[in-house]
């Protein structure tokens, strides 16, 4: 299934390019943005470039998204849905640290859900999952209508300590808030090719 463009009142979310790189050096170089995410903090252009490259060459089923906001040209996040197995999809996100608490992201999940939940019918649920204290991101995921169900600890390669981590679920799908949203979808294509899965 290629990735389509979706647009929300003040979001434009579209398949990634090469020529993003360094508007996702820009907001991946800011160690803010980079604290709660598994990613390291971005060291050079290179490091975009390599996340573009992955991006690109994630499966079908994997569909990430550069989010721009209308009053900007640049790419100033990413968010990603993927199929992950057999009923289950789950969602990453990140954005610019400049653009945080104006509701951004909320309405890119809802948009990104409502397109994945209507595209993939058979799916059952979606989980993901937040470091516990990152409290921006557990509070997107409620308003989105996931719930919290359990705790755990997970050893991320950057840091030397366990991360306690929050696991979030639609328990069913008819509780996720997204329907009262306008989707408006163009299909464009996206390589198809390649296995690598890592979140935004
Ligand atoms: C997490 C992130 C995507 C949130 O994006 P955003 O556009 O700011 O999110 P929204 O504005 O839609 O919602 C954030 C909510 O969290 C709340 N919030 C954020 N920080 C908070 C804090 N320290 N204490 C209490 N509430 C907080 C906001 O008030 C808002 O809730 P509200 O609408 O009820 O007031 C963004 O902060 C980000 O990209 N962070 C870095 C990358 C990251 O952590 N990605 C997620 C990995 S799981």
């Amino acid at each position: 299934m290629s990735t389509p463009v979706l647009e929300t009142q003040r979001l434009h979310l579209r398949p990634f390019r090469l020529d993003d790189a360094d508007d996702v050096f820009r907001y991946a170089s800011n160690p803010n943005v980079a604290r709660w995410v598994t990613w390291e903090t971005h060291k050079s252009r290179a490091d975009a470039v390599r996340f573009i490259d992955m991006v690109l060459s994630r499966p079908t089923d994997d569909h990430t998204w550069a989010i721009r906001v209308d009053s900007e040209s640049r790419v100033v996040g990413a968010i990603d849905f993927a199929c992950i197995k057999p009923g289950v999809a789950d969602i990453h996100y990140v954005l610019a640290e400049e653009f945080w608490g104006q509701g951004l992201m909320t309405q890119a999940a809802r948009v990104v859900l409502s397109w994945g939940l209507s595209t993939y019918p058979f799916l059952n649920l979606v989980e993901t999952f937040a470091a516990a204290d990152n409290i921006g991101s557990c509070r997107v995921l409620q308003k989105c209508g996931f719930a919290e169900v359990k705790h755990r600890y997970e050893r991320w390669q950057k840091y030397t300590e366990l991360v306690e981590v929050a696991v979030f679920s639609t328990t069913t799908l008819k509780k996720l808030k997204f329907s009262h949203l306008p989707v408006r979808r163009q299909l464009v294509g996206v390589p198809p090719q390649g296995d690598l899965r890592h979140g935004c």
